[in-house]
């Protein structure tokens, strides 16, 4: 009896506490350790989403395996809308593919909100390390072989997806060094302990104008106005291209209307000129307004999912041989 009870009530009031939402700060999960990609986008999208809510969206740093720990403890989370996450093409897009236990499923275990960032990849590498041009790169990368230290943010995190794909197109097999976000990464790239990465705009582009370290290319067919010196790998003739997004979710089950309170939220800070300069400044790609609903990222995650499974099976088995 009591439970019919619990259920009519929670019926009854669920739409009243939606209508009301937020009532108090909101947590946003982000799997990886603070300064990274990840993280700047989150805290750059917070500052105005939180404006437009009428409460702080609180960052959380929860790292570790590659980004999935944070992402299993949101998506575990009470669906009221006060614990939401930063996800990306690593937790949403390939991890299913790397973790035959993902606590997780990309597709059905979340309320998508929308995309915040598109992030082209550099290769990026110690200022020290003696290659020139990409050219010379390769050719060091491929007489180091295991010498070569690779960093990475985890098994399937961007920089780790990213990088198993460079080194499978370059036919190389350095020593992969995890980290928990490629913030920490690219501190010990800077003071010279680790050799090159693959990694997201948003998190080298300060360090590459400064000089700090260096940027071999940037994997896509036109240079980036952010780092307008950066050659491509097209004109540079390595077929290597690719660029990932990183997008907010709540866990399923998330209210309609905290749903769209929060998208909306979302969308409104996409439009604002100091959040778009912000993000634009580094190299962010802006998502036009009809990539960011909910239902966009939700057939982004599956087309996602359908891509990177065969991409990274390949991949991997052709880092083993
Ligand atoms: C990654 O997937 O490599 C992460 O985005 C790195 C980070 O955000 O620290």
């Amino acid at each position: 009896m009591l439970t019919a009870v619990a259920a009519l009530l929670s019926l009854s009031i669920a739409p009243a506490l939606a209508q009301n939402y937020p009532t108090k700060s909101v947590t946003m999960i982000v799997p990886f350790a603070a300064g990274g990609p990840t993280d700047i986008i989150a805290r750059i999208v917070n500052e105005h989403m939180s404006r437009v809510i009428g409460q702080q969206i609180i960052v959380e740093n929860v790292a570790g395996a590659g980004g999935t720990t944070g992402i299993a403890r949101a998506a575990a989370a009470t669906p009221d809308g006060y614990t939401i996450m930063m996800g990306h093409m690593g937790t949403h897009g390939a991890a299913p593919a790397l973790y035959p236990n993902l606590k997780y499923n990309p597709a059905t275990d979340f309320a998508p909100i929308g995309l915040a960032a598109g992030t082209p990849i550099l290769i990026v590498a110690r200022k020290t390390l003696p290659a020139k041009d990409l050219k010379e790169f390769i050719a060091w990368a491929k007489a180091e072989g295991e010498k070569a230290n690779h960093a990475y943010a985890g098994v399937g995190s961007v920089s780790h997806i990213t990088g198993v794909l460079l080194n499978s197109v370059l036919g190389t097999k350095p020593t992969m060094i995890p980290y928990t976000g490629t913030g920490p990464a690219l501190n010990d790239m800077i003071s010279g302990q680790v050799d090159y990465m693959t990694d997201q705009i948003v998190n080298v582009v300060a360090q590459v104008r400064g000089g700090n370290i260096k940027a071999y290319a940037i994997a896509l067919p036109e240079r980036s106005p952010a780092l307008p010196d950066v050659p491509t790998t097209k004109e540079l003739g390595l077929d290597y291209q690719v660029s990932a997004w990183n997008a907010i979710f709540a866990p399923k089950g998330t209210p309609p209307a905290v749903v769209a309170k929060l998208a909306d939220a979302l969308d409104k800070a996409l439009d604002d000129q100091k959040t778009k300069d912000r993000l634009l400044e580094l190299g962010g790609v802006i998502p036009d307004k009809a990539g960011r609903t909910p239902e966009a990222l939700q057939k982004l995650v599956e087309s996602e999912l359908a891509r990177w499974t065969p991409v990274l099976k390949a991949a991997m088995a052709a880092g083993k041989k």
